[in-house]
Formats: structure tokens, sequence, C-alpha cells
């Protein structure tokens, strides 16, 4: 049987991938350092995947390590979500992403190498596009990085093109990620993370939730959209999750290098979002208009043809059950 590595397993898109993959019978193994995980992921995951979740403490940086697990778990193929994963973060600390995103990549291929293991998922972002110069992005789209999180994916990138051109046989996906919000239907996994770097909107929607905030900042309201605020492609996790299925049958038939656009291909205002958000759970959100955040556009949204067409994907959830997934996950976890 076919074997899975996963790479950053435990985080919010690894820990919900392995649930649909769990599901659909798929054997895996995951590798996280913890950096940015809870402790009781590993027992919640468990809970999700009816036990289903063989796994190592360990960096990616660590080739020795890699080679012996994936001989270990005799590993065919390797989605690789672990990474730093912060814009903010990334203008402060840029080598730190250089070094975990980027030599963190060249440890794993290096290993997957050593090994012969040649089918690759990766996880890109939309942050590669920058300001985009039209809506909806598909994915021939000049890339334009505003800072250097979205740098690291785009040289990760031209490495794995680089790597298709050295050798046969190698079959790599690199899925372009929207704006994923959400969590599992249990509410036992969700958006958690350890490091407070993060200041995307469904987190801070959640701070004002759970009293750690007194209001939500909007981001500017004089931006060039309907209500002045920014818009994005928000996309459910569990639709997000399910594309990994799919680009893993993919690329289990296709050799090369391919790229795709994982959003809904519907814009969603940070006042739509806040709405949709009140409209489930009943909680009256405080805002506050600041200006606008730098290096942020006015709207950003997928077209997600390629995905639909290909890899057979089509997202299924629409914004309120969004905001419903990312409530349960709230309700089921306060204090
Ligand atoms: P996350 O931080 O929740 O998960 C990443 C996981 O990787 C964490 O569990 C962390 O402990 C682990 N990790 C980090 N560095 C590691 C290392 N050196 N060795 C081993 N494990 C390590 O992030 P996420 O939101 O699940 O994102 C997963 C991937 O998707 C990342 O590559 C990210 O850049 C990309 N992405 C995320 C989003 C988003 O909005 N969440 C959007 C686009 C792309
Ligand atoms: C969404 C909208 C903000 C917080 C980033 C990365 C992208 C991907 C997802 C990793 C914008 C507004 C936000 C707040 C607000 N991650 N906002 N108040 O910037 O589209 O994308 O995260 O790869 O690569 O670039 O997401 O959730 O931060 O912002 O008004 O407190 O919400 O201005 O319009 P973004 P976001």
């Amino acid at each position: 049987m076919s074997c899975i590595l996963i790479t950053g397993g435990f985080g919010y898109i690894g820990s919900h991938t392995a649930t649909i993959l769990s599901e659909n019978n798929k054997k895996f193994v995951i590798v996280d350092n913890f950096s940015n995980c809870k402790r009781e992921i590993v027992d919640r995951l468990k809970m999700c995947t009816n036990d289903n979740v063989a796994h190592y403490e360990c960096d990616i940086r660590d080739t020795k390590s890699l080679v012996k697990i994936i001989k270990e778990n005799k590993v065919t193929s390797v989605i690789h979500f672990a990474a730093l994963k912060s814009v903010a973060d990334s203008i402060i600390n840029p080598l730190e992403y250089y070094e975990v995103n980027v030599n963190g990549t060249i440890s794993l291929l290096k290993a997957m190498k050593t090994t012969g293991v040649k089918k690759f998922l990766f996880s890109s972002t939309a942050a590669v596009y920058g300001e985009p110069d039209f809506c909806p992005i598909d994915e021939n789209h000049k890339l334009k990085p505003l800072n250097p999180y979205a740098q690291t994916k785009i040289i990760i990138e031209n490495i794995l093109k680089d790597i298709v051109k050295s050798e046969i046989n190698w079959s790599i996906v690199c899925l372009r990620y929207f704006n994923p919000i959400g969590s599992h239907k249990s509410g036992l996994i969700g958006d958690d993370p350890l490091m407070a770097k993060n200041s995307n909107l469904m987190p801070e929607i959640i701070k004002v939730v759970r009293g750690y905030k007194n209001h939500l900042d909007v981001f500017g309201d004089d931006y060039g959209t309907p209500d002045g605020t920014g818009i994005r492609d928000y996309i459910h996790i569990m639709d997000l999750s399910e594309a990994h299925v799919k680009a893993l049958d993919f690329i289990d038939k296709n050799n090369g290098i391919n790229f795709f656009n994982i959003g809904t291909g519907k814009g969603v205002s940070v006042l739509q979002l806040k709405t949709a958000f009140e409209k489930v759970s009943g909680f009256n959100l405080p805002i506050k208009i600041s200006k606008r955040r730098e290096g942020d556009c006015a709207i950003c949204y997928a077209n997600p043809k390629k995905a639909n067409e290909i890899l057979k994907w089509n997202s299924k959830y629409d914004l309120s059950q969004m905001c419903q997934s990312a409530w349960i996950f709230v309700e089921k976890n306060s204090k």
C-alpha cells in the first residue's frame, strides 16, 4: 500500500487534509516539529481519524531523519505543508523564512532524491501574485511577490521546475491557496496556531469573540469596492483539503509540474464576512475602521477553472457554512 508523508501535518491545513485522507482510506505519516501547533492536536486528530495518526517529531531541515522516516514507512509521495506563513513576520525576520521555507524544502527534496520518491504536492499561495493586474486571477498571471514570505514560495516553485527538468518521472503539483477559513465539522480541530504572529481576518474575528480584543480593526474602507473594504476569496478549509486528494490522484497519473489555484472564484469583502459571521453566531462584532494595512491589495480572488476541469475539484461550501464551521470551533473550545 502506498504511504503519504505529510510535513506540517499537525498545522491548520495539514490536520484537516489528514482527516480527508483518512476518510479516503489513504495511509499517511506525519512529520512536524510542533513549532506552530499545540501538542493536544495529536489526540484530537486521532479522534477525527480512527486513531490513524502515525507521526514523528522532526524538523524538515533534518535530512538524515527524513530519509530514515521515508524508508521506515515505505513512503511513495509527499505533501509538503511545513513552513512559516506570516506575511508580516517575514518582513521582520526574512532570514528565518528563507531558512525554514527554502532550506527546509531543499532538505526534504534531498531526502526524496536519496530514497527515489518523486511524487510531490506543494502548498503555495495566492500571495505569489502580489497586487493583481486582473481578477479573477488565473495561473498565468504574472508573479509579483510583495514580501519575503511570497518570495520563498516563488523560489520553491522555481526549484521544483528545475527538478522536473533535471530528472525524469517527477510528478509535482503546486496548489496556490487563496484564503482558507473554518474548521472540521467535529469542532475538534481548527485554525489554532501557537504563534500569535498571524493576523488573518477570521482569527482576528475570533480573538474579539473570545474577548482577547475589544473590536475588529477593519483595514481601510476607502478601496474601490462596493462597501470600500478589501475583497478576498475565502474558501472552506474542508474544500481546500479535498483539493489535495484530487491533486494526489492527478500526480499518480501525470508526470511533470502543474500549478493550480485553489479558491472559490467568489470575492467577499471584510464587512460581508463580518456580517455573515454575526448571522450564524448571533455575536455582535464591534469594529473600528483603521487605515489600510501596508502591502494589502483591494481585490484578490481566483479563477479556479483549471482545478475544476483538470483536477475535477470544485468548492462546495458557501460563506455562511464557512462561518458556521469557524463558529463551531470557537463554541467547542471556549473555556
Ligand atoms: P500552520 O502554521 O498551521 O502549519 C504548519 C505546520 O508546520 C505547523 O504544525 C508547524 O509546527 C509545522 N512546521 C513549521 N516549520 C517546520 C519545520 N521546520 N519542520 C517541521 N514542521 C514544521 O500553517 P497552515 O496554515 O496549515 O499552512 C500550511 C501551508 O500552507 C504552509 O506552507 C503555508 O505557507 C501554506 N499556505 C497557508 C495559507 C493559510 O492562509 N493558512 C494560505 C496559503 C498557503
Ligand atoms: C483579508 C482581508 C485585510 C485582518 C494572507 C496572505 C496569503 C494567505 C492568507 C498564506 C484583507 C482585512 C484582516 C484584520 C482586516 N496566507 N483584515 N482586519 O492578506 O488576503 O492573505 O493570508 O499564504 O498568502 O497574504 O488575508 O486574512 O490577512 O486579510 O480588515 O484584522 O481582511 O485588510 O482585506 P490576506 P488576511
